[in-house]
């Protein structure tokens, strides 16, 4: 779901995960499928190295790690396809690692609640959103608030006409 929902919205998503899974119900009978039999459950969501990196990092981790997902940021990270995104959101999701999600939502969340005045593709300000998020992160419950998070910014902290009285 992390993999789709990297450039496409939860709502759009849904229907696609949805028939995923159906189709390709487990680990073990999508590295057997032919890449060939997967882009179809694909087509309509673009951006289709991403179907291709994960078809091969699931099987990778089929045959490398027996099958068993790793669920640490670092090992996570040497999987086709997965970058600082995929690796923390299911590090804290499936894994309970105290690592901070970033997205775009959440970049905005904490720029406007810390008012912060830098160029939002800066390096000086990634480092900033690095070091914040790791802050404020709640390491008991990563996972949910990361989720949290990237849900206030994609649905009341949103970029025009946010719900600022709405806001937790
Ligand atoms: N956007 C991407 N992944 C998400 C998740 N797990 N929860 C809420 N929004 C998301």
């Amino acid at each position: 779901s992390e993999v789709m929902l990297q450039q496409t919205q939860v709502k759009t998503m849904l229907p696609y995960y949805e028939r995923f899974k159906k189709r390709f119900p487990s680990m073990r009978l999508l590295a057997k499928a032919n890449i060939e039999q997967v882009l179809p459950y694909w087509a309509g969501l673009g951006y289709y190295q991403r179907i291709r990196n994960f078809h091969q990092a699931v099987q990778f981790v089929m045959k490398e790690f027996k099958g068993q997902i790793p669920g640490t940021r670092e090992t996570l990270l040497v999987l086709p396809g997965v970058g600082d995104y995929i690796a923390n959101a299911v590090a804290s999701i499936a894994f309970d690692q105290p690592v901070a999600v970033i997205d775009g939502n959440v970049e905005r969340v904490y720029s406007r609640y810390l008012a912060w005045q830098e160029n939002i593709k800066s390096s000086k300000t990634r480092k900033f959103l690095q070091e914040i998020s790791q802050q404020y992160l709640h390491k008991k419950k990563s996972g949910d608030f990361n989720q949290a998070m990237m849900e206030l910014g994609a649905l009341i902290c949103v970029p025009k006409n946010p719900q600022c009285h709405w806001c937790p």
